[in-house]
């Protein structure tokens, strides 16, 4: 990559920000599209987001990524914050507009409602309710694209019943009603479900297991959010009994999509090579 004084500019905001892969990502597709642009992490403290954003249009940058901690302040800090956005309550991807105004997108629910399409291209939302396991900012995303998809119910699994009934109240459209259960019930709702989907930190690295007896029908699509690590055990029971898996990279690949091509001007995809590039960022060190 080589900058110059017409190169485009973007990046991600987080605190910290470098864990984050999107600087990987959008440097491939940069690399594959031969656009002149650059995408690059910005260390910014939950504190100073209402001030970053505002230098954007003044810096020249076409827009960010946001992550931790930034994803629910940032909807106070622009001008306007896409409905969709705006019901998850949540954005992570900001995009300033030809006049210098910024606005507000979530490209979680793209992101899924791409991965669930890639990897389990079968799935019919009319198949069952869908069973999602978490009521944290993820749970937000995956809740609107499945009702936006049509599945006839979603039964939300969570430890703390009052966030799961806070995400029901806010995404319940009259056509998909949205029920909330203990971890108690996970048994029981499982049954005659469609689709299955972690959107927990249980399982990831660091973090304690995710241990569930799987008793859905083999047909019905099982999902992980977690992608380090890649194969959780969610998803090697699932396989073990015929279920289609998903795993969690293909969401955070996809998310990416709608940012590159609204900052940089070209369409991008998601293919095994790129995969392959992001997979080896995801290896523990030695
Ligand atoms: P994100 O924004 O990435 O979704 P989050 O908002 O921190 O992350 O949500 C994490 C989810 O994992 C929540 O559903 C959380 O359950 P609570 O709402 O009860 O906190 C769930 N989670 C995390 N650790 C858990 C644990 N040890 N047992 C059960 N659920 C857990």
């Amino acid at each position: 990559m080589r900058i110059a004084g017409t190169t485009r500019l973007a990046g991600i905001m987080g605190w910290p920000v470098a864990h984050s892969r999107s600087p990987v990502l959008h440097g491939f597709w940069l690399d594959e599209t031969a656009v002149d642009g650059a995408y690059v992490p910005l260390a910014v403290r939950a504190e100073n987001i209402g001030a970053a954003l505002r230098a954007l249009p003044i810096l020249g940058f076409r827009g960010c990524n946001l992550t931790i901690p930034h994803k629910r302040t940032a909807l106070s800090a622009v001008d306007r914050v896409d409905p969709l956005a705006r019901r998850i309550g949540a954005v992570n991807t900001i995009i300033v507009m030809p006049d210098g105004t910024l606005e507000a997108r979530n490209t979680d629910v793209f992101g899924f409602r791409e991965s669930l399409r890639e990897a389990a291209p079968d799935w019919c939302p009319g198949s069952g309710p869908a069973v999602v396991l978490g009521a944290g900012g993820s749970s937000r995303a995956v809740v609107a694209a499945l009702t936006d998809a049509g599945v006839p119910e979603i039964r939300i699994v969570n430890r703390t019943l009052s966030r799961a009934e806070d995400v029901a109240h806010d995404i319940e459209t009259p056509g998909t009603p949205i029920t909330v259960h203990s971890w108690k019930e996970i048994y029981k709702v499982q049954r005659d479900a469609g689709l299955l989907v972690n959107t927990t930190s249980l399982g990831m690295a660091g973090e304690p297991p995710l241990i569930v007896d799987l008793l859905l029908p083999p047909t019905a699509p099982v999902i992980d959010i977690v992608y380090v690590p890649l194969e959780t055990r969610l998803l090697t029971a699932a396989r073990r009994r015929g279920n289609p898996v998903v795993d969690g990279l293909g969401m955070l690949l996809h998310q990416g999509r709608p940012g590159f091509e609204a900052w940089f001007g070209a369409a991008v995809s998601v293919t095994p090579k790129l995969r392959a590039a992001i997979v080896a960022t995801l290896a523990p060190p030695n």
